[in-house]
């Protein structure tokens, strides 16, 4: 069996996805806007990703923009059948590459298309509505024009299933009211767990939740507390804290972003890590130390 297999599936709309899948935002340029220093890398990294089970890709077409959709298109087209791509609409990339809001009906419906012609697809699996309000969090605000919209675009077929990101309980619950939402991407990982109550109201209702910054985002998790653990199990810190998320819920679907096939292989291999009960309860201390949390906290970057 190969070893993401044995973390299990969870089911993403309609179709069941393996725990661990790959999130493409690390393979554009620096700051996520442009080409990568190393394009043959990339694709190199893409296409281990599927070798080795991977099943599930999040990317995006303001990632670049247009680059890693269109590093995907090239190492992966034509796509396997089991391959679930999920893409996100609702920004877009200053000349400076900023992030600004694109929420507007023809903002949303052009994202659509960007997205469907740069990965070569007549329909898009998953597209998240990704909240804009504030770069760096979820804030209130209501979701229901630009959800509205995107739910026009699935009604005329050109998208299968919906999610939100970067939201509050109050947007996902307006959300609801709206349309099937079958996920959520919020920015979740070991030190940051503002989410834990959501979570678990989505596993009840069956909707899978998606970690961005799963491995600490633009600065990845440090902490003495994880290596600690780390050295004891004989696995890396990184390991580590995906074998935390993956016991955390089953409803909790990885999508780690590196641009290293090393790296890679090493994530993929945290399935079979096994942590101890005693581990357990060290890891869960760390989001509960303020001076941990503060010091491994993820980086600035919306996306
Ligand atoms: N919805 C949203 O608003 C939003 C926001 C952010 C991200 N996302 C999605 O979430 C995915 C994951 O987030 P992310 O990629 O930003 O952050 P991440 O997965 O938490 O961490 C990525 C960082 O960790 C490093 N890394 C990965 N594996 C490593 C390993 N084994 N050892 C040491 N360092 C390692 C990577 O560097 P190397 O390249 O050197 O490995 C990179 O710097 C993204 O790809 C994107 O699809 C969504």
């Amino acid at each position: 069996m190969p070893a993401i297999d044995t973390s299990g599936t969870f089911t993403l709309g309609d179709r069941a996805v393996k725990r661990l899948g790959y999130g493409a935002m690390q393979l554009a340029g620096p700051g996520v806007f442009g080409p990568p220093k190393d394009r043959d890398a990339a694709l190199a990294v893409l296409r281990e990703a599927v070798a080795s089970g991977v099943n599930h890709i999040d990317t995006s077409d303001f990632y670049g923009p247009h680059v890693t959709n269109q590093l995907i298109r090239e190492a992966l087209a034509p796509y396997p059948d089991d391959l679930v791509i999920v893409t996100k609409i609702g920004a877009r990339r200053g000349k400076d590459g900023s992030w600004l809001p694109a929420v507007s009906p023809e903002e949303l419906t052009q994202a659509v298309h960007d997205n469907l012609r740069n990965l070569h697809l007549d329909v898009l699996d998953v597209v998240n509505l990704r909240a804009m309000f504030a770069a760096h969090g979820p804030v209130e605000g209501s979701i229901e024009a630009p959800l509205t919209a995107l739910a026009e675009l699935q009604r005329k077929g050109l998208v299968r299933h919906i999610g939100l990101s970067n939201v509050t309980p109050t947007q996902i619950a307006e959300g609801r009211r709206i349309a099937r939402i079958v996920c959520v991407q919020n920015h979740y990982n070991l030190a940051h767990r503002t989410d834990d109550g959501l979570i678990d109201d989505l596993a009840r209702d069956g909707i899978a939740y998606v970690p961005f910054f799963p491995l600490g985002g633009f600065h990845p998790l440090q902490s003495a507390t994880l290596s600690g653990v780390a050295a004891r199990l004989g696995a890396t810190p990184m390991q580590v804290a995906l074998a935390w998320l993956l016991r955390r819920a089953s409803n909790l679907l990885l999508i780690p972003g590196t641009s290293s096939v090393v790296h890679l292989r090493e994530n993929l291999t945290a399935t079979q890590l096994h942590l101890p009960d005693h581990e357990l309860a060290v890891l869960d201390g760390i989001a509960a130390s303020t001076e941990n949390a503060a010091t491994i906290d993820s980086g600035p970057k919306p996306a």
